[in-house]
């Protein structure tokens, strides 16, 4: 049984994306640089546990919120943007929320992440998609700050609106205690959503496992490098992330770097599949690939051994390889 609090104050908004007109690209403005600090990308503590979950719950096209996901191999997705701008001021944003919520507790508090989003100094929580480890924390931020700006994509059920508005799903093991009492500014997918001077986002509407609909990415675009993109898992892929920045964007014909999950391989061992992937993305060039998460480190080793320029971590506080940036690492780009 879920219930919505008599408490909800907040307020909701959708946006359409911003004209475009084929063969046009959008420009949305330049910053200086980005820094992103890795809060948390691991979003379960045993693939093996995960697994196990999914299967007992239905399989991949079950939904989510019906699977009763075991508390204690939950952990979470979530990293702290902090853009600079052209003018040399600093604007924040939340990634993602993680999944369990104590868990995203200690990990907001260990980053520095929890004091500055209390502060009111980050100014929205831009959530990439519904799944799991990448909401069901919500809470923990919430609790740091009730009336954060939330965006989420225009395709996120119903029972995800709920939970932001203080709903328990006792079935998924999922609650909210704290109802969100700010702006959600639902993004539609399809187009371009200028956030701030050189941020956008961008909603890809498309199915995902566990009966989710779209993911959104962010665009960065830096003054002397030029963009990059900034996934949750990248459901959609590089490739449609790339395909969609030289269709639409202003100087996207080529890719600077990458931030994020890639959902590469992200239960393990790599498929000849996933490998010819890996292998592919050596055409397009990147300049820095700060990925993590999903994924996965048999991709990430291939990456390595390719000779792809891959951003370093420490592997601590729960990251298993320094050979990505994990929990508690930063990267600039810029
Ligand atoms: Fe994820
Ligand atoms: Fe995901």
């Amino acid at each position: 049984m879920t219930h919505i609090s008599e408490r909800r104050t907040a307020t909701t908004r959708t946006v359409t994306p911003a004209p475009w007109t084929p063969g046009e690209t959008i420009d949305f403005g330049a910053c200086r640089s980005i820094a992103v600090t890795c809060v948390s990308e691991i979003g379960w503590a045993d693939n093996r546990d995960m697994l196990q979950d999914i299967s007992a719950g239905g399989g991949v096209t079950a939904s989510q919120w019906r699977i009763p996901w075991r508390e204690a191999n939950a952990r979470g997705s979530c990293s702290l943007l902090e853009v600079e701008g052209l003018d040399g001021a600093r604007r924040r944003l939340l990634i993602d929320a993680g999944w369990s919520r104590d868990y995203m507790r200690e990990r907001l508090a260990a980053t520095g992440v929890a004091e500055r989003v209390a502060a009111g100094e980050v100014e929205a929580l831009f959530l990439t998609h519904e799944h799991i480890d990448h909401l069901f924390g919500l809470q923990a931020v919430l609790e740091l700050k009730p009336d954060i700006t939330i965006y989420i994509p225009s395709t996120f059920h119903a029972e995800a609106e709920r939970l932001i508005a203080g709903a328990d799903f006792p079935e998924a093991h999922a609650a909210n205690a704290v109802p969100h009492t700010g702006e959600v500014v639902r993004l539609e997918p399809g187009g371009v959503h200028p956030l701030m001077p050189g941020l956008a986002a961008v909603g890809f509407d498309l199915p995902i496992m566990l009966g989710i609909a779209g993911e959104q990415s962010l665009y960065a675009n830096l003054e002397r490098e030029g963009l990059v993109a900034l996934t949750g898992c990248g459901h959609h892929g590089f490739e449609r992330i790339a395909a969609f920045a030289a269709e639409r964007l202003a100087r996207g014909d080529k890719l600077h770097g990458l931030y994020g999950g890639l959902h590469l391989a992200p239960f393990g061992a790599l498929t000849s599949e996933q490998a010819d992937r890996v292998r592919d993305m050596g055409r397009y060039g990147f300049k820095r690939i700060a990925c993590n998460h999903c994924t996965g480190l048999a991709a990430v080793e291939l990456m390595v051994e390719l000779g792809y320029p891959v951003a370093r971590g420490t592997g601590r506080d729960g990251s298993i390889s320094d050979l990505y940036v994990g929990n508690g690492d930063s990267v600039t780009f810029g």
